[in-house]
């Protein structure tokens, strides 16, 4: 349907007897409903504002997109729907501003949690003389969240080399510093008996330092490399209450009350016993050190089609908000013991399971650490 066709059309519309005119007239409409099919079978989403800035047309995806019917639509300025952009400046532009201004990605709220990428092309590119333009929404959300997992994975993964071969070098230096020190003690022996006592004495602190930093390095070393898990059926309550068991005398100490409520018809599931207690233990661990005068730690398990759940809810001090997103990294620790590894191992197990890890916390309230894993299929 070329507008020349139209034109012509148009000048001999007085010349056209009834019959063809009507030929014309269904052959039009007809190409306007191939075309109305087609543009609302689009999956970007495409919005025609005229020279004001106002809706006059938009597709379906654009309505799904960005919350409006066009019914309703048609005539409100697109700054109702598109907030945080200039509007009269995209519609004034010369065209030597075109190319920086066209393109742009942009995070809605309503109806949902998107990030859309659009662009602009104005109408007097393809016309001269039409004023307004036409809009191209695409839904980027998921390639965003795709590129920011495989960023922070990548991260990880290289923080996780470096870390893992630094501390693989300081353990030559320790064995030597290891095999001098019984080499030392062995002079020793020959001393006199005052210096002998002294001087042993010294030996003995530094080796058993010696002998604790080599305890940390194969601990650390342990915790970072990826270990495949080794899957059997397990009943994750069971699991539970062998960790609160072996936690007892901590949990005794800090005054916490720990509360257990489990569904008797758990589903099935398969997962690594030794990890998943890792697991719990550095949830349940943070728990307590958080509730420093005592408190409640409540712990649901629960189970839908597509997951069983486990959700860690403590009375503790809670994390601030601009934390949260740290928490998960390595080294970060706001505790002066704190090694600030044990919610990175966490969300390594529960990722090689094949799971997720949410948290939620209010400040002064306490967290909820809730893990997913599926069930055996
Ligand atoms: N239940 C919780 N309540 C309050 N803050 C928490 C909780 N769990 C974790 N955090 C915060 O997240 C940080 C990181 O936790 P993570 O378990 O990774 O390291 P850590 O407990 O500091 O050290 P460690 O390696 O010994 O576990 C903590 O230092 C703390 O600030
Ligand atoms: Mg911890």
């Amino acid at each position: 349907m070329k507008s020349g066709f139209l034109d012509k059309l148009i000048d001999r519309l007085d010349k056209l007897d009834p019959g063809s005119l009507q030929t014309h007239f269904l052959q039009l409409a007809s190409d306007k409903g191939l075309l109305e099919t087609i543009f609302h079978a689009i999956q970007e989403g495409i919005i025609v504002l005229d020279g004001e800035g106002d809706i006059t047309y938009a597709n379906r995806a654009a309505e799904k997109l960005l919350g409006f019917r066009l019914e309703s639509a048609a005539g409100d300025s697109i700054s109702r729907y598109l907030r945080d952009i200039d509007w009269e400046l995209v519609l004034d532009l010369d065209e030597g501003e075109w190319s920086r201004m066209v393109s742009r990605e942009i995070e809605v709220n309503y109806p949902e949690h998107r990030f859309l990428a659009f662009y602009v092309v104005p109408l007097s590119l393809v016309r001269e003389e039409e004023s307004g333009a036409v809009l191209i929404l695409r839904d980027i959300t998921r390639d965003r969240e795709h590129g920011e997992k495989v960023i922070e994975s990548e991260r990880l993964h290289a923080l996780t080399l470096l870390a893992g071969g630094v501390a693989h070098e300081i353990g030559n230096p320790l064995n030597s510093l290891n095999i001098h020190l019984q080499l030392l003690d062995r002079e020793i022996a020959h001393l006199a008996d005052g210096d002998r006592e002294n001087l042993g004495e010294l030996v003995d602190v530094a080796s058993q330092e010696v002998k604790r930093l080599n305890q940390i390095i194969n601990q650390f070393l342990r915790a970072i490399r990826p270990v495949e898990p080794e899957l059997e059926q397990t009943d994750l309550a069971d699991l539970l209450g062998e960790t609160l068991r072996f936690m007892r005398h901590e949990i005794e100490d800090k005054s916490v009350l720990v509360e257990k409520e489990s569904p008797d018809d758990l589903p099935p599931i398969k997962v690594d016993k030794a990890q998943i207690k890792q697991v719990f233990f550095n949830i349940i661990k943070n728990g307590l050190q958080a509730m420093t005068g005592g408190g409640l730690l409540k712990i649901t398990i629960s189970a839908t089609e597509r997951f069983i759940a486990v959700a860690f809810r403590d009375s503790g001090s809670g994390i601030e908000p601009e934390s949260l997103g740290q928490i998960f990294d390595a080294y970060h620790t706001t505790k002066g013991e704190g090694s600030g590894l044990g919610l990175m191992i966490v969300q390594r197990i529960i990722r090689d399971h094949g799971g997720e890890i949410e948290v939620d916390s209010e400040p002064g309230r306490g967290t909820t650490f809730t893990i997913f894993l599926p069930p055996c299929l």
